[in-house]
């Protein structure tokens, strides 16, 4: 029956990618191999957390990023092995990473059709303490052959083709959306492969549970402040929702998809564009939250209707189950 059948035929990523190529015809099996060296960048970084606590890899690696933050050894290192990977791919024009100031561009010789944002490891301030981090990512397609500048990479969330992300956590679970639902693969590290473990997922169109830095409450703008508030204090006598916040986006994200509920980083005062990148942590996630039958919102508008100015742009974001965000959106109409 249908779980010996997954026991025994294997759906590893890469047969669910080739299965998924063949839904266009013109497809060169391009996609799949760059998917590939995405999914062996995630390997290295899933075993380099591992035993990031034996193998001297905590701690700070010494330099500032473009994002002023003071990068960890896990940064620099889950960003090269990525771009390595990427531009080795021979699949790949422009290259964003959060780690990186401005843009890569592939070199002629191995310059493909594809542009990869991404966060090589995202939760960075998790890691010493060995709570889940990630990896984030975000892929657009360029025409044929042209040589890919930084337009090519600011481009709408509606324009991205595929998104994932991989959290390394008690397993190391990589979500993915090629834009025909939202798939989940776990590492079966005794095969080096990921299987499928959650097919076809779909968030609850309604969560108990609301995810925010509660400690930026006092520059919170209302609708936000009211949105907590009705959380914390329901009127119409339901029960409050709980609170949970892990700190590291794809750990809060993968739980929202899975339970429901909604997860929130605000612009407020002192950051009026909030904190998290558009285009390798918004983009991405937003993706992934609207294939799965949930939405995503800036304040202002459908999230991946955004179109960056900055490859490191920054915007608001509120994210997860379709009603929940809803009510988000509706508190921020009264308020326009
Ligand atoms: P990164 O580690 O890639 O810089 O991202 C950290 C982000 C994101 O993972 C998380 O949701 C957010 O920072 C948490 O920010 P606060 O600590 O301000 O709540
Ligand atoms: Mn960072
Ligand atoms: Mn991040
Ligand atoms: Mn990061």
């Amino acid at each position: 029956h249908a779980a010996d059948a997954m026991r025994t035929d294997l759906m590893t990523i890469t047969r669910y990618v080739l299965n998924e190529q063949s839904r266009f015809p013109e497809a060169r099996g391009d996609l799949t191999i760059l998917l590939n060296n995405i999914v062996l960048g995630c390997k290295f970084v899933c075993s380099s957390v591992s035993k990031a606590g034996l193998a001297k890899l905590i701690g700070l690696a010494g330099e500032t990023n473009v994002q002023g933050e003071e990068q960890k050894k896990l940064d620099v290192l889950s960003n090269d092995v990525f771009v390595n990977a990427l531009v080795s791919s021979g699949r790949t024009n422009v290259l964003v990473s959060e780690e990186i100031e401005d843009a890569i561009f592939v070199e002629k010789a191995k310059r493909g059709r594809y542009c990869v944002v991404f966060d090589p490891l995202d939760g960075s301030s998790n890691i010493d303490c060995g709570v889940s981090i990630g990896t984030i990512f975000g892929i657009y397609m360029l025409k044929d052959g042209i040589e890919g500048t930084v337009e090519d990479v600011l481009q709408p969330g509606t324009a991205m083709l595929a998104a994932g992300y991989c959290m390394y956590g008690s397993s190391c679970t990589l979500v993915l959306s090629t834009g025909a639902g939202v798939n989940g693969f776990t590492l079966d590290p005794s095969l080096g492969e990921f299987i499928l473990t959650h097919p076809d997922i779909k968030i609850p169109k309604k969560g108990k549970i609301y995810s925010v830095n509660e400690g930026n409450a006092m520059n919170w703008d209302a609708p936000t402040t009211k949105y907590v508030q009705n959380a914390k204090f329901p009127k119409d006598g339901a029960s409050p929702k709980s609170l949970r916040y892990i700190g590291s986006m794809v750990a809060d994200v993968h739980r929202t998809l899975l339970y429901g509920g909604i997860f929130m980083y605000p612009g407020d005062k002192k950051s009026p564009k909030g904190k998290l990148r558009v285009l390798y942590e918004v983009f991405p996630m937003s993706f992934l939250m609207e294939q799965a039958g949930g939405q995503a919102f800036t304040g202002k508008e459908r999230a991946l209707e955004l179109v960056p100015t900055h490859i490191h742009d920054r915007s608001p974001i509120f994210l997860g189950s379709y009603d929940d965000v809803e009510e988000i959106k509706a508190l921020y109409a009264e308020a326009a």
